[in-house]
């Protein structure tokens, strides 16, 4: 049963808030079609928090007379009790860890058209073991898939990557109120690569906060470099890599993808994509 209140006495809470500031699926979703370019249908989306993206991507093919199917991921049952519930044939939805390679996870052999790994999750694979072995099987759901499938995922990089710091914007619901999104690099280590980030929330309706969430997400990271990233896709057998600096793509438009260096700013973020 869903502990959501009825949305007229209800405070936006932290996920209500993250799906607000953070999450865009109805442009990655697009997105994720048009690049693929092959009529996908089964997307995988790995530490999927609320599966926001799973549940558009539902809604999308239905829109579009597409089959669609998603199954989402995430170590954490709030989040996939939040995201829920499932749709028997459509929407799967499991807790368990995406770095385990172990039979207990049921859906270790699924194949799938699409894998996504969002907001830059795949810093939760800590070692270059874990990130080749997590690769790997991604390939392996995508060459069981049989479309000619797409491993995506996000990362950044620039000047600030390992400056401490933070930034601040508001972020108008459909409600009426403000989010006021707070993003901070509270840690980070050159040597080892690892980060630690935090996004904070304020809900402001009619002038007063009505609702403080700080530090409502941390997150422990390895900032994988790009070229490391494509060079480990690679390895693990993918047939080529692209990089996108946006995902904001018009109808029947095709994205282009990152041609040289000076396309990219001092500070950015990029979506890296592989083809099995
Ligand atoms: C940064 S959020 C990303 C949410 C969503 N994918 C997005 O694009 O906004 C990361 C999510 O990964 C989950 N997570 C962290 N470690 C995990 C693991 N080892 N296996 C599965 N999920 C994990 C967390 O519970 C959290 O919901």
């Amino acid at each position: 049963m869903s502990n959501r209140q009825p949305d007229a006495v209800r405070v936006l809470d932290r996920f209500d808030c993250y799906e607000l500031c953070v999450q865009s699926p109805r442009h990655v979703a697009p997105f994720l079609r048009a690049v693929h370019g092959n009529h996908p249908i089964r997307l995988r989306e790995d530490f999927c928090g609320t599966a926001a993206l799973s549940r558009y991507w539902l809604e999308d093919a239905l829109r579009l007379g597409e089959k669609g199917r998603a199954l989402a991921v995430d170590l954490d049952p709030v989040c996939i009790e939040r995201a829920g519930p499932p749709t028997p044939g459509a929407l799967e939805l499991v807790v368990a860890d995406c770095r385990s390679d172990d039979a207990g996870d049921t859906t270790r052999r699924e194949p799938a058209d699409i894998v996504f790994v969002g907001n830059f999750s795949i810093g939760y694979l800590h070692s270059r073991a874990e990130l080749m072995r997590y690769l790997r099987a991604s390939r392996e759901r995508l060459v069981a898939g049989g479309r000619g499938g797409i491993f995506v995922c996000d990362t950044y990089g620039g000047t600030s990557a390992y400056k401490l710091g933070s930034l601040t914007r508001k972020h108008p619901s459909p409600t009426g109120e403000i989010v006021h999104y707070h993003w901070a690099h509270e840690a980070a280590d050159p040597l080892t690569g690892m980060v630690t980030n935090s996004i904070s929330f304020r809900v402001e309706r009619a002038g007063e906060i009505v609702q403080e969430l700080p530090r409502a997400f941390v997150y422990n990271w390895r900032l994988w470099p790009l070229a490391e990233l494509r060079e480990a896709m690679i390895e693990v057998g993918f047939g080529s890599t692209q990089v996108y600096t946006d995902c904001n793509v018009a109808p029947d438009e095709m994205p282009v993808p990152v041609g040289g260096a000076a396309e990219l700013k001092d500070d950015w973020i990029v979506l890296i994509v592989a083809r099995v």
